[in-house]
Formats: C-alpha cells, structure tokens, sequence
C-alpha cells in the first residue's frame, strides 16, 4: 500500500523520459534557429520559449503520444502496477508536461479531487531536473494536514490568493532528481511557488487509479487497464497503427455556436494529431442527423474518424446516440468528442458515451 505521500524510485536508464525530452526540446530550438540545449535545467535558453513556452510543451505533448514514449511509459506503469496495486490499476495515456522557467510562476494550491479525479486515484510527479525548494512542488505531509488545510480553506470564501497563503504553510518542497517519482493521494493538497532559482523545472505528471469505477470524470477512454499495457488493445492515438484522418462536424449541439464547435473540433483534432479534411455541418430541421450518418457510413472523404464538438451532439437524445454509435461500429468509423476527450472506436463500451447524456435530455 502506497502511503498519502511517498518518494519512488525507478530506473532512470532504463526509463530514459529525460533524454526523450531533451532530444524533443534541443531539436525545436535548433529549428527555431537557436542553440541546441545541454540540460533540461536549461530549457529557458531554448529559441523563443521565454515569449511562448506553449510550443515548447505542445512539442512535449507530440513526444508523449509517439510510439517511443509510449513504449518506456507504458513500461514503467505495469510495474508500477504490479509493484504497488497488486496487477490491478488504470494508467493515465498520456501524461501532463511542466514547463517552469527562472522567475516563472506555476500551478495554484490544489488537491486533484477538487479537479475530478476519484478518491482513490493517486498523481505521480516526475522531476526531469534538479528540482528543490523554489523550482519544485510543494505537497502537504500527509491526510490529516491536508485535511486541516482544506478545512481552514473551506471555513471563508477564500480567493484564490487566499486559498494559495493558506496552503502554502501546510506545504513542504520536494526535494527531488530525474530517477525519483513522488506519488501522493489525490485529496493530499499541493502547488508551486514562483521558481526562485536559476535553473528551469521540467516536469511530468500522471495518475493511476486503483479501479475503473473510481476514475471520477474521466474517461475510461484516458487510461490503460493493466491488460492493455502488455498489448496494443486500446493504445492512444497515435499508438494505433492507422493515422487518424477525418473531417469535423456541427449540429445544433445544445445552442453551442458553429463557430466554437469548429474551434474546438480543430484545436482538439491538432492536439491528438488527427488529420482534418473536410467540414460538415448537419441540416438542422432533421434530429436524425443524416449529415453525420452518411459520413459515418460512406463519407466522400477519405476519414476514419469524425470529430464533434462532444456528446452534446445528440441533445440529450440516448437512443440516437446508441444507433449512432452503431453505426459506427459497422463501418469501423472513430467518433471523437472533443470537449470530453473520448474517442470513440468499435469494441469500446457504449455506455461510455451514452451515461454522459443521462439527465441531460433536451424536451
Ligand atoms: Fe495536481
């Protein structure tokens, strides 16, 4: 059993994430027309990552999802798996980068709980540099601090700032190197302070939970069960072998405008890599949607997904989403719901869709 709080450590050669990223940052700094970069503890001297450190961390996130990182992460989460939750446990698909440069601030005071994530589902914190006080994470000692924390916290209508001095003296730095992996409960209250040392944080962050139905309001479709760790079943995107193609769609989802329909079905598609071609738009005096439909099962363009803006694409509607969703499956076609970050593909639990629509029903 995992204590509240506690500092793991793995083989940093063996699970070599910190070359990885190196490799990925020094190589879009020479690209950018600027140096190439020696150490992770350097990253701020990347070509224009003061301006946009945005790009620096979408490169990340294009590493996280390639089959190389994949490979040593999924590595590392079956034995953590097996080491720490007995064989049993949902690894997150891809981890969260950090990115914190001399002088910058970081993420507020929080425990994940307050962000979703189950009672039971722990976050793994791996420093890819030196990191201590100043450039680090700062984590309550254990449940009954962070307990008295959150209660002192919930006794006013705290600020945000309020909510981070309260936190703060509850909190201590982790003191950590590339090869240590702190883990902590996701009701263990934690946050960074303004990085006062000279040299930058890099980080990653993932969760396991220690049960499927504990995942809070994530997707099931976000983690890996330990069975799919030692095969290809239910890899993230760009894991599967076939590149994702397909073209983004609207209805009249809701009342959400087309407009930010598109945004996010486009935005999302970039994030995960998925090729967009086309852009459809449903006919709106029809609750069918044939528009969908006929893309899904003969499109004009060559796709094998379509990306929606989320499942409020259906209204509410759960035997339009079930026929839907069907016929999909028939034509081996992936529905990706952008705003909740599943996607859907054949042999995937429908009920993963279609639970969101309960109570939602549109009269
Ligand atoms: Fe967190």
């Amino acid at each position: 059993m995992l204590k509240d709080n506690e500092q793991l450590t793995f083989d940093g050669n063996k699970y070599d994430f910190r070359a990885l990223v190196l490799r990925t940052v020094s190589d879009l700094s020479v690209a950018k027309g600027g140096e190439a970069i020696r150490s992770l503890e350097e990253i701020h001297c990347a070509a224009g990552i003061r301006e946009n450190v945005e790009t620096y961390r979408q490169a990340c996130f294009s590493l996280f999802r390639s089959a190389e990182f994949q490979r040593i992460f999924r590595a590392l989460g079956a034995d953590l798996i097996d080491q720490h939750y007995a064989g049993k446990g949902f690894l997150q698909t891809t981890p969260t980068v950090r990115i914190q440069l001399p002088g910058a601030d970081s993420t507020s005071y929080h425990c994940d709980a307050w962000y979703g994530h189950g009672g039971s589902v722990r976050s793994f914190w791996m420093p890819l540099t030196r990191v201590s006080d100043g450039n680090t994470l700062y984590l309550a000692s254990d449940k009954s601090s962070s307990e008295q924390c959150i209660a002192e916290i919930g006794k006013s209508m705290a600020t945000l700032r309020q909510i981070n001095e309260i936190s703060k003296r509850y909190c201590h730095p982790i003191n950590a190197k590339f090869g240590e992996l702190a883990t902590f409960a996701s009701y263990m209250i934690h946050g960074a302070e303004r990085n006062r040392q000279d040299i930058s944080r890099v980080s990653f962050d993932f969760r396991i939970a220690s049960n499927e139905d504990d995942l809070g309001s994530k997707s099931r479709t976000n983690f890996y069960s330990r069975q799919e760790l030692d095969g290809t079943a239910g890899a993230s995107v760009s894991e599967s072998t076939e590149k994702m193609v397909g073209i983004t769609y609207s209805n009249s989802c809701c009342g959400a405008s087309a407009k930010s329909q598109l945004l996010l079905c486009t935005a999302f598609a970039d994030s995960m890599g998925i090729d967009v071609v086309g852009n459809e738009s449903e006919i709106y005096v029809f609750d069918h949607l044939p528009v969908l439909r006929s893309h899904i099962e003969s499109s004009g363009f060559k796709i094998n997904c379509v990306v929606v803006f989320g499942t409020d694409i259906f209204e509410g509607n759960e035997d339009l989403a079930k026929s839907v969703l069907e016929a999909a499956d028939r034509s081996n076609m992936a529905i990706v719901f952008s705003s909740e970050s599943v996607i859907y593909r054949k042999g995937m639990s429908k009920e993963n869709v279609i639970g969101r629509l309960r109570g939602k029903a549109v009269a």
